[in-house]
């Protein structure tokens, strides 16, 4: 029998009718993003939030909001005045990445729940500041880690905390499948430069294939990393990245991205003691063996075969797992429900993606936990002589908001 869903209503004498409560929402930033989580929230996806406010610094884009949005929703040319108008419970931060922490700081400070898009930020030290604004404020605090919320990866997680299948030895991540045109570039003034955007493809299209690694897996105790810059468009950071790491257990891992291959891949393999995992395609095939693969090792004949049995898992595409997270943080402010992703767990993916750069920088593997203040000096160094595109064309996710940034295989 599916769980009855728990909801607020009150009398509302002068209408005469019943209302519901929802979430008092404001989205700050009306981008590619942005607009599409209004869309949702619009189009009935987002049943525990109202959308009562909107802000952004470019008057085309509050433009926009006056001729989509319905009549009644505030606009704002800045994210402090939505936040210092107390119109808005809650806020939802979709600006470029070096904003979150910030914008989600000032939030804190006015008692407002927090949902930021990813990544949490651009460097650990900011990051830790603003997990600390969470801690002090006793609001919510959420990140949108929306491939989290796919049923494939709900499974997948469930199987490795179960624990059954043993420890892990090896993880093999292939996700090529970001290809981005130079148009894509060349669209956003803060794309693709290490004082707009603070990194390349590590930093905007996998910082959600990094969270899901070290949910799933853990944090590795050392990084190392091969970062190509600039290497298949015309962009000063990297479009290309090999990270190696390795665990506490001396499991090792390999995770490879790239913007530059024309239909890539997303493969994700994981070998345990007693089981092989592979995700692709929206199937998750898990392969379990008769025995621990060590116990058989030393005990099997010469020519011995460790037997197997496979079991397929298949999942189907989703549409809408933004709004799922969305709608996951209104109703744990409304009746404390779990949420998808705690906020402060964005640390451990900017933890690694900062790592790998270090390591590239430096030409050397990084021990965890990092020298933050190393990191934070060495970007600096690359942002003096780093330069903000101009943008030239039009970034066409204002097209179709859904299939943009579906769980791609
Ligand atoms: N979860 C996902 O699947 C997903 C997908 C795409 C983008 N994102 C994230 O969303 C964020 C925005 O990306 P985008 O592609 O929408 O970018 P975008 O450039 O299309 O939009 C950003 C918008 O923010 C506005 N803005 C900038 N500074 C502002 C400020 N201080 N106050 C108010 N508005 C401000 C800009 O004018 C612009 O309209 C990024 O951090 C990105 O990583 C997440």
């Amino acid at each position: 029998m599916p769980a009855l869903r728990r909801s607020v209503r009150s009398w509302d004498k002068q209408q005469g009718v019943l209302t519901v409560k929802k979430v008092k929402l404001g989205v700050i930033g009306l981008g590619n993003m942005g607009s599409a989580h209004c869309k949702n929230i619009e189009g009935g996806h987002c049943p525990d939030v109202e959308l009562v406010a909107v802000a952004d610094v470019k008057p085309e884009r509050l433009a926009w909001a006056e001729a989509e949005l319905p009549e009644g929703i505030a606009r704002f040319d800045s994210a402090d005045a939505l936040i210092e108008s107390g119109v808005a419970e809650a806020i939802l931060i979709a600006v470029p990445h070096y904003q979150h922490p910030p914008i989600a700081i000032k939030a804190f400070e006015h008692g407002l729940h927090v949902l930021t898009e990813k990544p949490a930020g651009v460097y650990t030290k900011q990051v830790r500041e603003m997990n600390e604004a969470a801690d002090k404020s006793g609001c919510k605090f959420a990140i949108m880690w929306n491939w989290r919320a796919h049923p494939l990866f709900v499974k997948l997680k469930e199987l490795l905390a179960d624990g059954k299948y043993g420890e892990i030895r090896r993880v093999n991540w292939l996700i090529t499948l970001w290809y981005r045109s130079q148009a894509y570039y060349d669209s956003g003034d803060w794309r693709a430069s290490w004082v707009g955007e603070g990194g390349g493809v590590l930093m905007n299209q996998c910082p959600h294939q990094l969270d899901l690694w070290q949910w799933l897996c853990g944090m590795p105790k050392t990084v190392s990393a091969k970062l190509l810059y600039g290497k298949w468009h015309d962009i000063e950071v990297e479009d290309d990245a090999t990270i190696v790491v390795e665990y506490e257990n001396g499991a090792t891992g390999v995770f490879v991205s790239s913007t530059g291959d024309a239909h890539g891949t997303n493969r994700l393999e994981i070998l345990l003691d007693g089981a092989k995992i592979v995700a692709e395609k929206e199937t998750l095939t898990v392969t379990e063996f008769a025995s621990s693969i060590d116990e058989f090792t030393y005990n099997a004949p010469a020519s011995g075969e460790l037997e197997k049995t496979e079991i397929v898992y298949q999942f189907e595409d989703e549409d809408f797992l933004h709004a799922k997270v969305l709608n996951a943080f209104a109703r744990s402010i409304l009746y404390g429900e779990p949420m998808y992703a705690d906020g402060r767990e964005g640390l451990r993916e900017i933890t690694l993606a900062n790592a790998a750069y270090l390591s590239d920088w430096l030409g050397k593997p990084i021990e965890l936990p990092l020298d933050e203040d190393q990191y934070f000096s060495e970007l600096q160094k690359r942002i003096q002589t780093s330069k903000m595109r101009t943008a030239t064309t039009r970034d066409d996710g204002h097209v179709d908001h859904r299939s943009r940034w579906r769980v791609k295989w």
